[in-house]
């Protein structure tokens, strides 16, 4: 008896890491149950995709969604909303929370807030700090925690292990990979005066290359040593491509669409404080080098440090107002975006979203099209002409950096085990976020 489908999407192009086909996708109890020509097969619900391209659900490594402490700025309900109205299905979301995510209850507490109130799936980070090291092997087990993060230089929030014994003890106690805000602490002390009063395109001379090149090359140092594995998030310099090149055995290494896209002097002067973030967008030379990184195999993920504040805050007065920007939900029209002015390929975007998340983190059954995985999917027109704007933007802080920006290449559908979450700009159906599942802490049932 042939079997019967939940959903088949008919006639699309799927797209994984490794190339594209024209093949019916037909799902089952939230997973991909076949991939063909279904086109005798039964099915409850079929959907026509005939023209659009699907792709693996975009996984967003990299995000701050304020709850507990900061809700003003965004909550996980919002942060979920804004996921999957830009076409992303899961987030890892970061632990500078008030109180920050540094011990087994806050991480429950979130994972149990999260769960039916998000869109999306999602895992949480584990934050280390001085004083937790001692827990940090059962925080980082904990179901729904993607690893633990450490700030080596203070950006958001309190949480900072800025020494390099400290750093080793943190290395040495944990087994699983760790992201790491690579920004030298004692540099940035040093050199905090260089940050001038009203001038924020002074951000980045205050917070310089040499701050982060010093910083990365310290980390992979301390890895070395410890023999452990370390995700280096948000690289912004040229100087740090070649050097994580040497280093590739022991590090994975993130990039933002922001720093991919927008570069200095022009952003702080278009944008001023709201182009403010750590570490910061620098000048041309950089973005080129990224790119040249990216080009090279050398860039893993890409994440997009969602990292909302409301307008107000950000209006204050440099060095008064808060770095961060969100981007979440621009995500994928910024960088389809660049696929169709041919600066990456489309199977290269899905390797730096889904298939390279999965392999840094270890996803169980997320990250590609493949019968058996989650049918988690982001769904694409690649020929929409469209314009993002601060009135599409559904993230509490509703602005976006990206306010006018004309790009070819939209979400038109995000796919979540199976459920159709978003289709055509609007919200399906309830909250259904579940926790990320990893193959280095599977549930085991007795
Ligand atoms: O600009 C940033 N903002 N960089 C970070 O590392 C933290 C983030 C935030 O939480 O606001």
């Amino acid at each position: 008896m042939s079997i019967t489908y939940d959903l088949i999407f008919r006639g699309g192009t799927i797209v994984n890491q490794d190339g594209r086909h024209r093949a019916d996708i037909g799902t089952k109890d939230g997973r991909i149950a076949a991939i063909g020509d279904l086109s005798q097969a039964d099915a409850a619900d079929t959907i026509d995709v005939k023209g659009l391209h699907i792709l693996p659900g975009v996984i967003d490594t990299q995000v701050h969604l304020r709850e507990p402490g900061n809700e003003h700025k965004e909550d996980l309900e919002t942060g979920g909303h804004a996921a999957v109205m830009g076409g992303v299905t899961t987030v890892f979301e970061m632990p500078n929370t008030k109180p920050p995510t540094t011990d087994p209850d806050a991480l429950a507490d979130k994972v149990k807030r999260a769960r039916h109130r998000m869109q999306c799936d999602f895992a949480f980070y584990g934050g280390a700090t001085t004083e937790n090291i001692d827990i940090l092997p059962e925080l980082e087990r904990q179901p729904g925690c993607c690893g633990i993060k450490v700030f080596m230089g203070s950006s958001t929030g309190t949480l900072l292990v800025e020494k390099d014994e400290d750093v080793l003890r943190v290395l040495k106690t944990i087994k699983r990979r760790a992201a790491f805000h690579s920004e030298d602490e004692f540099r940035l002390r040093e050199r905090r005066e260089l940050a001038l009063l009203g001038h924020v395109d002074t951000h980045p001379v205050w917070r310089d290359a040499e701050a982060a090149y010093m910083c990365t090359q310290r980390l992979l140092r301390l890895a070395r040593e410890a023999g452990k594995r370390i995700h280096v998030l948000h690289i912004s310099t040229a100087g740090e491509i070649p050097l994580l090149a040497l280093h590739k055995d022991v590090a994975t290494v993130e990039v933002t669409p922001q720093h991919l896209t927008l570069a200095a002097p022009e952003c702080y002067e278009a944008l001023g404080t709201f182009a403010q973030m750590n570490p910061p967008i620098r000048g041309h030379e950089h973005r080129d080098g990224l790119w040249n990184g990216l080009r090279a195999g050398i860039v893993d993920v890409i994440g997009t440090d969602h990292a909302p504040h409301t307008r107000e805050e950000k209006e204050q007065t440099y060095p008064k107002s808060p770095s961060g920007m969100p981007g979440v939900q621009t995500m994928v029209p910024v960088m389809l975006n660049h696929v169709h002015e041919g600066r990456l390929t489309l199977e290269r975007f899905v390797d730096l979203t889904s298939a390279g998340p999965q392999r840094v983190f270890g996803i169980s059954c997320k990250g590609r099209i493949a019968v058996g995985y989650d049918a988690d999917l982001t769904i694409v027109d690649l020929g929409a002409e469209r314009e993002i704007t601060d009135d599409w933007i559904v993230s509490k802080c509703g602005w976006t950096p990206y306010n006018g920006m004309k790009v070819k290449g939209w979400p038109i559908g995000t796919v979540i085990r199976g459920h159709r979450v978003m289709w055509e700009d609007e919200l399906l159906g309830d909250a259904r976020g579940e926790p990320v599942q990893f193959m280095e802490t599977l549930p085991h049932h007795v």
